[in-house]
């Protein structure tokens, strides 16, 4: 009997993840209209419930992928002087199979640049 009450519990839990990425994989209408956002108030938008306000990986949403991706720590000093600017261009442009969501389609390449240099802010202030 509490095998079979673990097994539901399973189940929403995979289903309410489930539903988070099908939201996260609907395009974003309007979003073509808005204009070239800052770096800051993308990240804020749409990186933050993931990646936390400070990068530290500590959003709402890090919560229910915490059983299936390691969130980065993007002020972690060593993690990002391991990554080049192009490696995390590329990883917000094409996403990862480590969960990051590809942002091809809802950012333009100048904007996906403005966030690379946002987020190389993080350790430039946290570090010194
Ligand atoms: C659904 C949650 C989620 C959202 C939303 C999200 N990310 Fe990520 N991100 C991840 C995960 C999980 C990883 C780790 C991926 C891996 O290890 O392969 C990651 C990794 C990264 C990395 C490190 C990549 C590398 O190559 O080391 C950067 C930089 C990053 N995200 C930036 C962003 C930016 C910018 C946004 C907003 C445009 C964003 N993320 C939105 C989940 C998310």
């Amino acid at each position: 009997m509490r095998v079979c009450v673990l097994y539901r519990l399973c189940c929403q839990w995979l289903l309410v993840v489930m539903m988070l990425l099908i939201v996260e994989a609907a395009p974003v209408f309007g979003a073509e209209t808005k204009g070239a956002a800052s770096g800051q108030s993308n990240f804020e938008a749409r990186c933050a419930r993931c990646h936390g306000a400070t990068g530290k990986g500590n959003g709402f949403q890090a919560l229910a992928l915490f059983f299936m991706f390691k969130m980065p720590d993007l002020t972690d000093l060593a993690y990002m002087q391991a990554r080049s600017d192009d490696a995390l261009f590329r990883s917000i442009k094409q996403g990862s199979k480590g969960g990051m969501p590809a942002y091809k389609l809802k950012l333009s390449e100048p904007e996906i640049k403005d966030l690379v240099v946002y987020i190389r802010s993080f350790t430039r202030t946290s570090s010194r």
